[in-house]
């Protein structure tokens, strides 16, 4: 934790645990290295076991001063429970960010259902076990800030990926809904200070979301062949990803907001301009804007 006798490095928020999951990641790793520089002690989560060792490993040589983990599937409420207690050692969780996330590409009559549900259970189930099983806690020590990294892709839907675009603009609502709940029940004197809810909407960041989330189905990236119209979506979103920002932009993002209490996290700013103009065609009975318009 900080000393105490500098600034409170959290802004507001009072000192406790870190919980981070989806740590094994490029930007769970970016978020660990980044609040552990800080002197925060560490709650990884992630299936990947050894990935998250190393964002654990690099967490604690940037400063981290304790690093628990706890493996298991973000779409299991137990899990969720299981973070929590891991940070009763360091006084509860005084940040959340719930980024584990898989993005499957298919088209949507075609995508297999299991495709469809797993990504439904990671992206969205994930957040809303993980906000069900934090909030109660951070009300309870009187300050926290939740944050579930959804995507540019819940403020607009891009082709091609309508699992992973659903579950997006879900969590998107989730969180929305979080934020003026928590305002209502701390304005009504539930909460001691701040417990704040935050929504994450990155644009492209390049990492290996792609071939991650194949292989966390099994699914050997060379094994699956898209044709059509899905291959040409699937192959512009993957240039896109490849060619995004760092996942440190991520990272920074989420603690500014944490210190300013900002709710919508927007690393690249440009992300509001597809919302913008989204809202613009609704309001004039235009049609939906397409980010990855055929060549
Ligand atoms: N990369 C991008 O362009 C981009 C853009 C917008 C939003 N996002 C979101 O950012 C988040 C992080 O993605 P990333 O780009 O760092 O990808 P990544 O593949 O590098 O990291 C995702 C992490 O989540 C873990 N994970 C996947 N399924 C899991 C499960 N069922 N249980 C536990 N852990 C699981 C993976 O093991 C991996 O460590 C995701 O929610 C993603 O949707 C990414």
């Amino acid at each position: 934790m900080s000393d105490g006798s500098s600034e409170n490095v959290l802004g507001d928020v009072a000192d406790g645990a870190v919980v981070i999951t989806g740590a094994g990641g490029s930007i769970g790793t970016a978020l660990a290295v980044t609040f552990g520089g800080l002197g925060l002690p560490l709650v990884l989560s992630d299936y990947d076991e050894f990935n998250m060792a190393m964002t654990g490993a690099q967490a604690m040589a940037a400063g981290a001063t304790d690093v628990r983990t706890v493996t298991g599937d973000a779409g299991d409420p137990e899990v969720a429970a299981t973070l929590v207690d891991a940070c009763e050692d360091h006084g509860g969780p005084a940040v959340a960010v719930f980024n584990a996330g898989i993005c499957v590409p298919g088209l949507t009559w075609e995508q297999p259902l299991e495709m469809w549900q797993r990504q439904v259970d990671v992206n969205y189930w994930g957040p809303v076990h993980g906000v069900r099983a934090v909030v109660p806690a951070m009300l309870a020590r009187g300050s926290g800030h939740t944050f579930a990294v959804a995507s540019g892709a819940g403020l607009v839907a891009p082709p091609g990926m309508g699992a992973y675009v659903s579950s997006k603009h879900a969590v998107v609502g989730l969180m929305e809904s979080l934020h003026h709940e928590l305002a209502r029940v701390v304005a009504a004197g539930g909460g001691a200070g701040p417990v704040r809810a935050s929504v994450v909407c990155p644009g492209n960041i390049a990492t290996n979301i792609a071939d991650n989330s194949l292989l966390s189905l099994n699914l050997e990236p060379d094994e699956v062949e898209l044709a059509g119209v899905a291959a040409d979506v699937d192959a512009a979103s993957r240039a896109g990803v490849d060619a995004g920002a760092a996942p440190q932009t991520v990272a920074d993002a989420v603690l500014d907001a944490v210190r300013t209490g900002r709710f919508w996290v927007l690393p690249q700013p440009e992300v509001a301009l597809g919302a913008l103009d989204r809202y613009q065609r609704l309001a004039d009975g235009g049609p939906p804007v397409d980010l990855l318009p055929p060549a």
